[in-house]
């Protein structure tokens, strides 16, 4: 394997100083005028793969600029570190493990090693595993201890074992069955206890999901649930509502749960790409193993997509150098992630922690400070809900923030009036923000109003919109279990391309570390069992609690 890492600050890359002279250059030019000045502009901003389609030509970018983009990813080593994520090499440097979540949905039996074993045969067999399970619980053969069969079922998981199964769940609530799922993340006892309203112990089956199975949160809720459990169960009903999913058998035998009712998961799967592993456990519950498997199948066509296609053409890759553009060039400080449909609604959160905590990161690959952004900040609220909220501040406000549009062709349920209604909503925004309105058209509105000349002049300035704030259209046939597995291992590669030019490892998360290891100490205090040095402010709040 080649070597992928490099010593430099990425800023020192020819390319990224190219880049910054072209941005001064083309800064003044609009998006409009990029249009104007290309006739052929939607030839290389027009991108088509299967049922999806990217239009990024919304942006203040040209033809030079795009392929100094390319150029740039070129420089920093891409396609040698993309074959070195697919081929298991350890790429998660600090934590010494590869990264293979894109095993799980590989296509084929095509051996995949790590440390010279082939891993494939073992994920296939405790993907059947799972498969089996699910379907047992699904038809009613499951039996809980008073032989009624499951009706109820809760996911016990914090990050990336709960964000993953609970966005999709969401997701793919048109493909559901008759279980009805919940999800208890929080350690707030207030929020286990709704989770809990309601439910009869008979009739439930509990996830505990956690990859270490010693998270804080996860093993609190799993341990009171428990006990809530037997306050009205035999122990030995325990086998028939508890099962786990980790990769700490050690762990979930000593929780109590049976061997054959732990799904096993590997360490070369990082929590926040995990909902495609046994971590998906209450997804393949919720939907079923047939609509699991198409949601690993459209993740797979993505991945494959994502290795193969020259970079020009390359989806994810394309999302991932544009916003490296606004951040480091144009000192965008967010971006806001707009899905038109109520299915996606959690998606901006999901993305938060896949975003935020894998490039969320200061220190480059060889150990020293970088002297550039990092990091993208990713907010966001479906659409057209999220038009009534905050596109103000993006329409008219001072800040920079690209939006990517996420619509969908056809509706599940088939209503076309209100499809239409969602689909020009979805395509005059990114029409307007663009646009923007001047001044000769408020006037001529205005006139047209019949206010007199006066407050004609005085109103204009505040109904001015100055435009050119790009977006990128991402436009699905429909959401299907296989297109939603596209979509988000879309955004999965964008943050491993972000991650390899900036630099830096996206698959560790010390920065969580510390805030874990504080509020054990503390606790002790508010438990009064110790008590430690603090500042004036810590000590006070302490003093109130
Ligand atoms: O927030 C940090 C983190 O380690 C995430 O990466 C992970 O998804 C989450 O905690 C939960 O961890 P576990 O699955 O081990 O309980």
């Amino acid at each position: 394997m080649k070597k992928i890492l490099h010593d430099k600050q990425s800023s020192d890359f020819q390319t990224w100083k190219l880049l910054d002279d072209h941005q001064k250059k083309i800064a003044a030019t609009s998006i409009k005028g990029h249009f104007r000045n290309e006739t052929n502009r939607l030839e290389y901003t027009w991108l088509e793969w299967e049922n999806f389609i990217v239009d990024i030509s919304k942006n203040r970018i040209d033809r030079e600029g795009f392929d100094l983009l390319l150029e740039l990813a070129k420089e920093a080593g891409l396609k040698d570190a993309i074959e070195a994520q697919f081929t298991g090499a350890k790429i998660n440097y600090t934590e010494k493990r590869a990264v293979l979540h894109t095993a799980l949905r590989s296509p084929d039996n095509s051996p995949i090693l790590v440390d010279g074993s082939n891993i494939v045969p073992e994920l296939r067999a405790t993907q059947e595993k799972m498969y089996a399970f699910c379907d047992k619980v699904i038809s009613g053969d499951w039996k809980g201890y008073t032989g009624k069969s499951i009706t109820h079922v809760v996911n016990i998981g914090i990050g990336g074992s709960d964000l993953g199964p609970a966005v999709v769940v969401e997701a793919l609530a048109h493909y559901e069955n008759h279980l009805n799922i919940r999800f208890i993340s929080n350690v707030e006892g207030d929020h286990h206890s709704e989770a809990l309203k309601g439910l009869n112990p008979e009739t439930t089956l509990f996830v505990i999901v956690s990859k270490t199975f010693t998270t804080q949160e996860t093993i609190s809720n799993a341990n009171s649930i428990r006990s809530w459990f037997l306050n009205q169960a035999p122990k030995d009903a325990i086998s028939k509502h508890f099962v786990a999913v980790s990769t700490n058998t050690k762990k979930t035998i000593a929780f109590g749960i049976a061997i054959e009712n732990t799904f096993s998961m590997k360490d070369w799967v990082g929590g926040r790409f995990s909902l495609w592993s046994t971590v998906g456990l209450t997804i393949c519950l919720a939907v079923g193993p047939k609509h699991f498997r198409d949601l690993l199948e459209g993740a797979g066509k993505m991945d494959l997509h994502f290795r193969k296609t020259p970079f020009e053409k390359n989806i994810p890759l394309v999302l991932a150098l544009l916003s490296i553009w606004y951040n480091n060039f144009w000192n965008a400080e967010s971006e806001a992630i707009i899905p038109y449909t109520q299915y996606l609604r959690s998606l901006p959160a999901y993305l938060q922690q896949g975003i935020m905590e894998s490039n969320g990161k200061s220190i480059g690959r060889n150990g020293k400070s970088l002297n550039y952004q990092t990091g993208t900040i990713i907010w966001g609220a479906p659409g057209t809900n999220a038009q009534h909220a905050f596109f103000q501040l993006i329409h008219q406000g001072t800040k920079l923030i690209p939006a990517d549009f996420i619509g969908f062709k056809k509706s599940l349920k088939g209503n076309s009036e209100h499809q239409n209604k969602l689909l020009s909503n979805f395509i005059a925004q990114t029409e307007a923000l663009m646009n923007g309105k001047t001044k000769d058209q408020v006037k001529i509105e205005l006139d047209a109003s019949g206010i007199d000349y006066n407050e004609q002049e005085k109103l204009t300035p505040f109904k001015v919109f100055e435009g050119n704030k790009p977006t990128n259209t991402i436009l699905i046939d429909k959401l299907t279990p296989s297109s939603l597995g596209k979509l988000i291992a879309l955004y999965e590669h964008k943050i491993f391309v972000q991650g390899v030019i900036w630099n830096i490892h996206s698959y560790d998360q010390w920065g969580v570390e510390l805030g874990k290891q504080l509020a054990n100490k503390i606790l002790d205090e508010i438990e009064g069992k110790n008590s430690y040095p603090h500042d004036p402010s810590t000590l006070k709040l302490l003093s109130k609690i």
